[in-house]
């Protein structure tokens, strides 16, 4: 691995993290396309090295720090995030450069000392505090449930760069460093999709954190994540796109998520998703078994409308939806309509839990659809019904 190098990003900083190409599962989260664990090197008269990357990869991560400097020669490690794909190799750091000082968040220092057992204290930082690390000068920003307690960003004054930790990241293993190296509807599509399934539940946070950076003047030659590509073009653009996200505005946009056992929910799905787009709504169908929960709740972001179907099996709901829905309702969706639908045997038990599920949510439950065995042309006919129905309360609310 010695052949691994360091990439330079600015005057004094340098990326030093790791690829992680064949990641498929962050717990849960079905990452097809991996990930990279950033971490960076800043090369004042004080080297500071900015978190550290997932245990297994100390090979690689060490190799990239030797490439510019003898890791006993740095003098700070800053630890913006105790999730161990972060903080996974800061006890070995720790005890192989013995920094003057390694700094954390109040609450880091705390979540810290729950992860590790470290010979020496964690220094904590306040919220907005300023300090020079030699001759680099540092600000803190506390990003409380961005997505933890105890994140943090950090601000590098002399070179504006923000170091936001998970904030802005997406999971995108990729040789290109820089945003804008890669294909945007990539970016775009990756960091929704990390905004859907880590951040999403924190939404009101991540308003009033944007307006307490934006208060702060302050100007991001560089947004660097912990999390794939860094932003050097589109600064403004994912700033935008988190409000955006974040206010968890409807659009004229209908998600239909199902799953199937002999075809029949399959047929009332595909004929309200008619309904719906023969009224003019973008329209998605998707099946659970083909798509992963990280997908659809990415999809269900900007949705107007959700509908879900289930078959009942075993006097209960087809355990597909069940999966999905109790990670949906983990992230706390907001302003949606809703519709359920299914079909059954001789019970029928999985209408009654989609529509406690929606309830819970509090989605309103503006359709219902359910059918005996297989649906005959009356019920099909129902079912676009039902799209159509919904398609006009969508344009109604969405103007
Ligand atoms: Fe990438 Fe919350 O760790």
């Amino acid at each position: 691995m010695d052949n691994l190098q360091a990439v330079k990003l600015s005057e004094r900083v340098f990326w030093v993290g790791v690829i992680d190409w064949n990641l498929r599962d962050f717990h849960g989260y079905q990452t097809q396309r991996g990930s990279t664990y950033n971490a960076f090197l800043v090369m004042g008269q004080k080297p500071i090295l900015i978190d550290t990357v997932k245990a297994p990869f100390q090979e690689e991560f060490l190799a990239r720090i030797k490439s510019v400097i003898e890791p006993k020669k740095i003098k700070y490690i800053i630890s913006n995030h105790t999730e161990m794909d972060h903080s996974g190799l800061l006890p070995e750091m720790v005890e192989l450069i013995n920094p003057e000082k390694v700094f954390a968040s109040s609450k880091g220092v705390e979540h810290l000392n729950r992860h590790f057992s470290f010979s020496r204290e964690i220094t904590p930082v306040k919220n907005g505090e300023t300090i020079m690390l030699g001759d680099c000068r540092f600000s803190f920003i506390e990003a409380r449930m961005l997505h933890w307690p105890d994140s943090m960003f950090s601000y590098f004054h002399d070179e504006k760069i923000l170091f936001s930790s998970d904030a802005f990241g997406m999971h995108l293993a990729s040789s290109e460093r820089f945003d804008h190296q890669l294909d945007w509807s990539v970016l775009e599509y990756e960091a929704k999709k990390y905004y859907a399934n880590i951040i999403q539940l924190y939404s009101p946070v991540v308003l009033k954190t944007l307006e307490k950076v934006s208060a702060m003047n302050l100007e991001f030659k560089l947004i660097a994540p912990d999390h794939g590509p860094l932003w050097a073009k589109n600064q403004e653009n994912i700033i935008g796109l988190y409000k955006k996200w974040a206010e968890q505005k409807p659009s004229r946009k209908a998600l239909v998520v199902y799953d199937t056992m002999w075809n029949s929910t399959q047929k009332l799905a595909v004929a309200i998703a008619d309904g719906l787009i023969k009224s003019g709504v973008s329209t998605k169908l998707m099946k659970l078994r083909e798509n992963s929960r990280a997908d659809v709740v990415t999809e269900a972001i900007d949705a107007g409308v959700v509908a879900f179907g289930a078959p009942t099996i075993n006097n209960s709901v087809f355990p597909t939806l069940a999966d999905c829905l109790v990670y949906y309702k983990g992230l706390r969706p907001q302003n949606k309509l809703g519709a359920v639908f299914g079909s059954y045997g001789w019970s029928g038990e999985s209408l009654k839990y989609l529509k406690e599920m929606m309830e819970s949510m509090k989605i309103p439950v503006l359709g219902e659809l359910s059918c005996q065995f297989v649906p005959g042309q009356e019920t099909i006919d129902q079912a676009v019904a039902l799209g159509v129905s919904l398609a006009e309360k969508l344009k109604e609310t969405v103007k």
